[in-house]
Order: structure tokens, then sequence, then C-alpha cells
């Protein structure tokens, strides 16, 4: 096949973009924007191997380009979309960019879609979403025919894009899937992210910022996995149809952030509890039997991703490092600094 992934410099999209030129004869055309998440460097080992750079290409640009998405569509036979704005905290500070990327994007892709379908070309269209769409579920697990009920900026723009590629699939019939992941982590992630952000942070021996009382519950699905559930969906998943994709590893913030001291061999001081998320959701659980009917289940235990991801990133210390610096130390002193102010012990 071949793919258009966007968002493929980013922390999901380069690990299936590394791990399905290593699997498939695919031919791989990445579009990313190169925002502040973005990384050329997440594509390093595809653009040094001669096995995968035959078949790879990049393009830089943004998903909300009609003219230049367009013929990128044209040319292939899916598009993956992971191009997104994808953190809650910055869509709190600044809404906007998530409803152009996540929203518009997604329909200027839909349309580049369309237009193909309407010169005879069947373009398959993954989008790829997120359980935040949900909302938050006290008890229980979401099954892929519940209500939407999105309470961050984030997840709102998360669930329009959503809607609308339901609506393009049943107004035009085009080919289209949907993903919802759960919260992943992995080699790669931007440190913006909580158990990158932590493990960084405690290399460094600087503070833990842990929201609230740290009893929110999330369901930790390792990157890798993640990654191949989508390459699953996007190989067999039924047109039309959704998949949540859960790993069944439920945790509290409290429980992940013990693991990563306890793996740092640092002492649980090092964690201040900060002023809460606004909206902060408490729990996300989703039911994935539709998509082990189909015949994909997740394989790595958050006892074993941690272990991994810790190894990667103190390997790997000059990756983290050249983002902690720039554009992040306006963002960290604008997240964190009144609250790490206002801190007290965890
Ligand atoms: P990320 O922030 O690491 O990467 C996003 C990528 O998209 C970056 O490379 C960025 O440069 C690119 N991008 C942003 N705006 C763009 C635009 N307008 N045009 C082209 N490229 C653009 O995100 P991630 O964590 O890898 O998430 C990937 C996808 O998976 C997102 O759609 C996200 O909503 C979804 N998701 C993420 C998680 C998670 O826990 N990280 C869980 C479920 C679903
Ligand atoms: O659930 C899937 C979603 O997971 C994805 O759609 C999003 O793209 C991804 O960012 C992630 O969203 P979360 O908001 O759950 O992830 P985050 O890493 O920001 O936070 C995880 C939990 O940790 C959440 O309860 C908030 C808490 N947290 C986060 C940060 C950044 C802290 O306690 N302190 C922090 O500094």
């Amino acid at each position: 096949m071949r793919l258009l992934i966007t968002g493929g410099a980013g922390f999901i999209g380069s690990t299936f973009v590394r791990r399905r030129l290593a699997t498939t004869q695919d031919v791989v055309t990445v579009l990313d924007k190169l925002t502040y998440a973005g990384n050329r460097a997440n594509l390093a080992a595809v653009e040094s191997d001669p096995r995968h750079a035959a078949r790879y290409d990049f393009v830089h640009g943004d998903i909300a380009d009609p003219a230049l998405v367009e013929p990128l569509v044209g040319a292939c036979d899916a598009v993956v979309n992971f191009a997104a704005e994808s953190h809650v905290d910055r869509s709190i500070l600044d809404p906007g960019a998530f409803l152009r990327t996540d929203v518009v994007g997604v329909h200027v892709l839909l349309e580049a879609t369309r237009s193909a379908a309407s010169q005879g070309r069947s373009v398959r269209f993954v989008q790829v979403s997120t359980d935040e769409v949900y909302g938050s579920i006290d008890e229980g697990s979401s099954h892929e025919q519940d209500a939407l009920q999105p309470r961050s900026p984030y997840a709102a723009a998360k669930a329009a894009g959503e809607l609308l590629v339901g609506a393009y699939e049943a107004t035009y019939g085009l080919d289209t899937v949907i993903t919802r992941g759960s919260n992943t982590y992995g080699p790669y992630q931007h440190p913006e992210k909580v158990v990158a952000l932590f493990v960084t942070n405690a290399l460094e021996d600087q503070p833990l910022p842990l929201y609230g009382d740290g009893l929110q519950r999330r369901d930790w699905l390792f990157v890798d996995d993640h990654a191949d559930a989508v390459g699953f969906v996007l190989d067999h998943g039924l047109a039309g149809a959704t998949y949540n994709v859960p790993a069944g590893q439920e945790r509290t913030n409290r429980e992940v952030t013990a693991a990563i001291l306890a793996a740092l061999d640092r002492p649980w001081s090092l964690v201040r509890s900060v002023p809460d998320r606004p909206g902060h959701d408490r729990r996300y659980a989703m039911d994935g039997s539709r998509l082990a009917e189909l015949g994909w289940r997740p394989r790595v235990a958050f006892e074993e991703g941690i272990q991994l991801t810790i190894g990667w990133f103190r390997d790997n210390d000059a990756w983290w490092r050249a983002i902690k610096s720039g554009e992040w130390v306006d963002y960290y002193e604008r997240q964190y600094g009144e609250r790490l102010a206002r801190s007290v012990e965890a």
C-alpha cells in the first residue's frame, strides 16, 4: 500500500512509521507541520536505513492546507491521520490551535479523500482518536456506541473531528475507520506528557508536579501496542467502524509516579501536589471486545512497558534535553511556575 501518514513525526505517528516500514513493503509519505511536538529526529532511524528510506518520503506542511493535501491524498491508498494538537493542558491555555488542526485539518483531509473518490479512487481513511471523547467515567467501561461527552477543549476538538469522519462515511460513502486509543507512553514521547515529564524530571532531580490528589485513573497503553493496533485496524477494520484500543492496565497517577521513582531509585519527596487541572477527568476506561473479536490484543503490561520507557529516556538524554529548552522553558513556566510555588507535600 501507499500510505499517507499525517503527524508521522510525532510520538505515536513516528512509532507507526518505524514499525510499518520494518514489517511491511508499504510505501510511506509522512506529512507533518513540525509543530513544537513534531521532531524530525523521531524519524532518523528510518531516514538513515537505506532499506526503509527507499520507501519513505517526508513532506513538511499543514493538514489544513488544501492545495498541499489534495495531491498527496490523491496519490495514496490510505490516509492514517495522527496529526493533532494532543496535549490537554495546552488546550486549556490555547484552544484555538486545537480547532484548527483537530477539526479543520480533519475536514481538509476528508475533502481531499472525497475528491479522490469522485475521480474513482477509493482511499481508506483512518482517524486516530482517543478515549477522552467519552469524557470521565466513574465505573465500568465505555463502549463504542456510548455517547461522546468530551470535557476539555482537546477532547471536544477530537470528538468533532470524529463526527466529521462519520458524516463523510454516511453522506459520501467514504471508506473510514476510527480508533480510540487510551493513554499512551513509551520512547520518543514529548516530555509535556506525564510519564515522560516525570521520568525526565526525576532524572534531573526536579520536582514532579502531581495534579490534585493524584488519584485520577488512566489505562496505560505502550506505544508499540498503540501503533500496531492502528495498523491492524487499517488492514482489517470494517468500513465505517470505530474501535476502542484499551490496554487493560489501569493505574492511578500516584501508582504511575511511584513506579517511576522506584525504577529510578528516587525519593517520594520529589513529588509535589500542585493545584489541579481545571475540569480534570477522573477516570477513563474502555471495553476492548470489539477489537479483540477482530483479532487484536495488546501485548505489553505496564510493568514491562515502564521499564522499557525509563531505559530509553536514560539512554537518550540528548533527545529530551534538546526539547526541554527554547519553547519549553516558557511553556513550563506558564503551566507550572505558579502551581509549583503553591505546591504542598504529596
Ligand atoms: P504528538 O503531539 O506527539 O504528535 C502530533 C504530531 O502532529 C506532531 O508531529 C505535529 O508536528 C503534527 N501536527 C500537529 N499539527 C499538525 C498539522 N496541522 N499538520 C500536520 N501535522 C501536524 O501526538 P501523539 O501523542 O503522537 O498523538 C498522535 C495522535 O494520537 C493524536 O491524534 C492524538 O489525539 C491521538 N492519541 C494520543 C494518545 C496519547 O496518549 N498520546 C492517546 C490516544 C490518542
Ligand atoms: O487518554 C488518551 C489521552 O491521553 C490522549 O488523547 C492525549 O493526547 C494524551 O495527552 C493523554 O491525555 P491525558 O491528559 O490523560 O495525559 P497527560 O499525560 O497530560 O496526563 C495524564 C494524567 O496525569 C492526568 O490525570 C493528568 C496527570 N498529570 C499530568 C501532567 C502533565 C499530572 O498529575 N501532572 C502533570 O504534570
